[in-house]
């Protein structure tokens, strides 16, 4: 059928044509949002998952809502090696002046820039990385003390004042959060909580790698109490059905209720797979329905896709011995597995694997579910390891 009208979306963050099955998490951000505005109690949400499920496309259809409503609004995406206040500087700035152009607020506003003026140069000793433009000179004594689990809650606490003086909210939307450090991580838990204890209105949705909840843990006893940690996973057969079927009938075109079925129970009903499967399905077929058979076809180029793009972007990034545990893992199937169990399949010890797991788990390919206990992030990444790397001469 048509390439050019094929309505299927694989990709880091890309809409898809059908967000199936996540109504309930979507209302429940927006009544969050909703109730910060109106400086009442709600948990900030941490959304978690393995790699593919729909994180990102969640927090910016959530942003894009909140932005609608006349929320104010930052996005960031935490990188593997860059600071966290580095990246909050900038975007805090664009929303104080932005908050600084109506009437009501601009005092406030106009504290918060001192503040994050003294934030920037205090903090710039140790976080070199922060590059922020300064418009107002420091107040001293404000958010200046150098130390970031003092002066991030001074400077939300004031941007939050700013955004309850405008009669509106901020919220902070970041990505990847699991790559925080955790004493960063720990500051802005101690920010939100402070601003929470004063009913600013100011939150956080945030999405991550599942170990992003121990993570949060670790570093305030207290964030449990602070956050909900909604599970994104994959759909369940209801909505991955609609989210197959959808966009092709959108399109004027069919797909039989056998084919459907074959990409739901292939793909897990896997978000980032159903797009590759969806996309697949439409190139394979000559015609309206999109048949059993045309997705049988289209499995082979699907998998092959997935080979060259979502699994192999991540194996790139990794060292020899990082992959030769990764292909350990997999000769044990889908997982999780024991340490133990790793470190005989490879006739090594623990101990002397210790640090490749500890790196593996840093650059997010995988995580503890449990204690002792490693899984993949990325779903199909064991039978993906052993297509890539066959034979036996990885165990020595
Ligand atoms: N509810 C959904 N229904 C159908 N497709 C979806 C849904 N959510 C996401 N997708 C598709 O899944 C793919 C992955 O989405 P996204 O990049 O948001 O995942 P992610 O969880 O952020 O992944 P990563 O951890 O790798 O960053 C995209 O192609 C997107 O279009
Ligand atoms: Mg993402």
């Amino acid at each position: 059928m048509d390439p050019v009208r094929n309505p299927f979306a694989p990709g880091a963050g890309t809409p898809p044509p059908e967000l199936a099955g996540r109504d309930e998490l979507l209302a429940a951000a927006q009544v969050a949002i909703e109730r910060v505005r109106l400086g009442r109690p709600a948990k900030s949400l941490l959304m978690v998952g393995l790699r593919g499920v729909g994180k990102t496309v969640l927090l910016d259809r959530m942003r894009a809502t909140a932005e609608a409503a006349g929320i104010e609004t930052l996005r960031l995406e935490a990188p593997e090696r860059r600071s966290l206040p580095a990246l909050l500087a900038p975007e805090l700035r664009v929303t104080l002046l932005r908050l600084s152009r109506g009437d009501q607020a601009r005092d406030l506003a106009q504290r918060g820039l001192r503040a994050l003026a003294g934030f920037a140069r205090a903090l710039k000793v140790k976080y070199a990385d922060i590059e922020v433009g300064i418009d107002l000179e420091p107040e001293a004594g404000l958010a200046d003390n150098g130390d970031l689990e003092q002066d991030l809650p001074v400077l939300l606490q004031a941007v939050g004042a700013a955004a309850r003086g405008a009669g509106t909210a901020v919220v902070l939307f970041i990505d990847e959060l699991q790559y925080v450090p955790e004493e960063q991580l720990a500051a802005l838990i101690t920010a939100l909580h402070r601003c929470a204890q004063r009913q600013l209105p100011i939150t956080l949705v945030g999405a991550g790698l599942p170990q992003l909840r121990g993570q949060t843990g670790r570093a305030k006893s207290y964030a449990e109490r602070l956050f909900e940690f909604p599970e994104v996973g994959p759909l369940d057969a209801t909505a991955a059905t609609r989210a197959i079927a959808k966009p092709i009938r959108d399109q004027g075109a069919r797909i039989d209720p056998g084919a459907v079925r074959r990409i739901v129970a292939e793909t897990h009903g896997h978000p980032y797979f159903l797009q590759e499967w969806g996309k697949h399905a439409w190139d394979s077929a000559e015609d309206s329905p999109i048949t059993e058979s045309d997705v049988e076809l289209a499995s082979a180029t699907a998998v092959a896709a997935l080979d060259s793009s979502f699994f192999r972007v991540r194996l790139d990034r990794l060292t020899p011995l990082e992959r030769r545990y990764l292909r350990a893992m997999a000769a044990l199937g889908p997982g999780p597995h024991r340490s133990g169990d790793i470190a005989t399949c490879m006739s090594r010890t623990v101990t002397s694997l210790a640090p490749t797991r500890n790196q593996l788990i840093a650059k997010g390919m995988v995580w503890s579910p449990a204690h002792g206990d490693t899984a993949f992030t990325v779903p199909l990444f064991d039978a993906f390891m052993r297509r890539t790397m066959p034979g036996e001469d990885w165990r020595d």
